[in-house]
């Protein structure tokens, strides 16, 4: 059996995916970071991949941009695959003193998208990371000497065009970065019963019109692949 969008024979898929947006990330983490890495889904062009880290399966899938594509992916993984653990690795525009190359683990995600109350009758969902792994993946980040920041973070529909009035309130809020997926997934986690987190490194700055050249992204990707597998396994 497989899904509308995932064409992977149940039990291809692990009960842990990491879910970076690019489909191509996905692919290039499992080749470097996974033993005996198979594809086992292309639907879409929506790479999917199951191997090994340390002894432990582990799947890597993109997730594509915004939280409709994430949630559809989120949603077939949990419902159909039996997919416990859904940690996002992708990239933010940071807000305030975070710096490019910076590490953000989001505590938690507001956002401006209508997905969570559509779901939950009108009201506003407090949209969380999970605990366990939120503190499995700080500690793991503290063994491996690696600078972290936990905190709030903001999904947003827009990307281009959004609202001027918005950063001003992100600001007053505290809230570190701004992404595009973790709201409707951490929603969505609550909802389906499986755990998620998203760790994020900060790409570019809404304030200091700074971007990390592409292969500092790869960089970023792949140091966060790793200490998401380290702290797993
Ligand atoms: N906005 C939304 N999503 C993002 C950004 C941004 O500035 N940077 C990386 N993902």
């Amino acid at each position: 059996m497989s899904t509308p969008h995932i064409h992977a024979a149940v039990g291809a898929i692990a009960e842990t995916v990491l879910l970076p947006g690019d489909p191509l990330r996905a692919r290039h983490l499992a080749q470097s970071l996974l033993s005996d890495a198979q594809e086992v889904s292309n639907c879409r062009n929506m790479l999917c991949y199951t191997g090994h880290y340390r002894g432990v399966r582990v799947s890597i899938m993109g997730s594509g941009m915004g939280i409709p594509s994430a949630a559809i992916y989120a949603t077939e993984l949990a419902r159909v695959y039996g997919v416990q653990r859904i940690v996002r690795v992708g990239t933010c525009g940071g807000v305030g003193d975070v710096g490019l190359g910076d590490l953000l683990l989001a505590q938690s995600a507001s956002t401006d998208s209508n997905f969570n109350r559509l779901q939950f009758g009108g009201h506003d969902l407090s949209a969380c990371a999970d605990f366990g792994l939120l503190s499995a993946v700080a500690g793991g980040a503290s063994r491996m000497g690696l600078p972290i920041r936990v905190g709030a973070i903001f999904s947003t529909d827009v990307f281009y065009g959004g609202d001027a009035a918005l950063l001003p309130l992100l600001l007053r809020h505290r809230i570190m970065a701004i992404e595009m997926e973790s709201a409707g997934l951490y929603g969505l986690a609550m909802r389906e019963g499986f755990k998620a987190l998203s760790v994020l490194t900060v790409s570019d700055h809404l304030q200091r019109e700074e971007r990390m050249p592409a292969d500092q992204r790869e960089r970023g990707l792949a140091q966060m692949g790793a200490l998401v597998l380290q702290s797993l396994s």
